[in-house]
């Protein structure tokens, strides 16, 4: 059971950064905090074909400071993080399919990102306490299930790579400069505010989107790969919780459910719950079943006994809530199903 008054405590005044605080993980955090009285600034670059929506952050837009900035700016980031005491940072390129097609934005936006991130920290505020948002992609495919955090790091692309390589750098500046650092690698995350513009990340979601529209939510070879799905609200809970215990100074932590669900098994609660949309097989491409690392579940003892961290949300009630917020606010999020290529080649 997570300590509530823990989970809760002293976030009033506290100033807090959040890189890509538009997007997903970062407005349901936002939202949290400045609603428990901190003083947030989000950086955000509202990169076309990511999470960034500026409606995301609504219900809490008049307390809250946006600077649409790219965390690759320097002399943004010299000035940004100075005097904040939490930065939360998840701005980054978040897509494995993305980064096969174009893997100089994993280097620039997660490796060369996070470095100007970190020196701006060394330079201008190095008591400040970084939490990081890796990915269970840092492993590659799994050698033992569950997957704990001694598990060996095999990613298989650019953007696993890259994240790895930005978790490396912020270890680097705790070691080397004293920066204290939380690096978590988190499991696939579905619930509200995500992007549901197109497929190219956020599978759980995706799914959501074809129930809610009553089309055909395709499953891979048998639909039997098992994975762990995280209610958005437990992650933040990880990422408030993390930043304030000091035992998890200096840690990795695995963010996900220690019980795998298979994609049949979520298709079949998102129609359930939804009460429309369909399922059917469909076999894998050869580039699909080349990329596919196969079964993934998170052991969460660590972060459980280090932190007193662990999800609270059932696969089912996380996807009821996320069905209620699409349902509701359908119009902020559907947009153009334009693929990401040609969005680019649009801007
Ligand atoms: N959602 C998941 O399932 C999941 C799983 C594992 C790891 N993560 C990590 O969590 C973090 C947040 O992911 P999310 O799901 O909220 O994604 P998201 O796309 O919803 O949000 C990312 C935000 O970062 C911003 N951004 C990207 N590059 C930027 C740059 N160079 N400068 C400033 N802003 C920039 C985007 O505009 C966007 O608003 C990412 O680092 C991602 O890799 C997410």
């Amino acid at each position: 059971m997570i300590n509530q008054s823990k989970l809760q405590s002293d976030w009033t005044g506290r100033r807090v950064l959040i890189t890509g605080g538009m997007g997903f993980i970062g407005s349901n955090l936002a939202i949290r905090l400045a609603e428990l009285g901190a003083k947030v600034t989000i950086a955000d670059a509202m990169v076309a074909e990511y999470g960034g929506n500026l409606f995301n952050i609504a219900t809490v837009r008049d307390n809250v400071t946006v600077n649409f900035g790219d965390i690759c700016d320097r002399l943004a980031m010299d000035w940004l993080v100075r005097d904040q005491e939490y930065v939360f940072h998840l701005a980054g390129q978040v897509s494995h399919v993305m980064s096969l097609s174009d893997p100089y934005t994993d280097v620039e936006y997660n490796i060369k990102g996070t470095v100007v991130l970190m020196e701006a920290l060394r330079r201008f505020n190095p008591r400040a306490k970084v939490v990081f948002t890796g990915t269970r992609g840092q492993y590659g495919p799994a050698v033992k299930l569950p997957v704990n955090e001694d598990a060996p790091t095999n990613p298989k692309g650019l953007y696993e790579i890259s994240n790895l390589a930005a978790e490396k750098t912020i270890q680097f500046y705790h070691s080397s400069h004293g920066i204290e650092s939380v690096l978590l690698r988190l499991t696939n995350i579905y619930g509200p505010r995500a992007q549901m513009k197109h497929h190219q990340y956020g599978v759980a979601n995706w799914f959501v989107r074809l129930a809610i529209d009553d089309e055909t939510i395709k499953l891979f070879g048998d639909g039997s790969i098992k994975r762990d799905f995280l209610y958005v609200d437990d992650c933040v809970d990880a990422l408030m919780l993390a930043a304030k215990s000091p035992s998890a100074v200096g840690e990795v932590f695995n963010v996900g459910v220690d019980h795998p669900t298979t994609f049949r098994e979520l298709a079949e609660t998102i129609i359930a719950v939804t009460g429309s949309g369909r399922w059917e097989f469909a076999p894998f491409s050869a580039e699909r079943k080349a990329q596919e690392p196969g079964d993934f579940y998170s052991d969460i003892s660590k972060i459980r006994k280090n932190i007193g961290w662990e999800p609270r949300t059932s696969l089912r009630e996380g996807l009821e809530a996320t069905v209620r917020y699409y349902r509701q606010h359908r119009e902020q999020y559907w947009g153009s199903l334009m693929s990401p290529s040609a969005s680019r080649r649009a801007a």
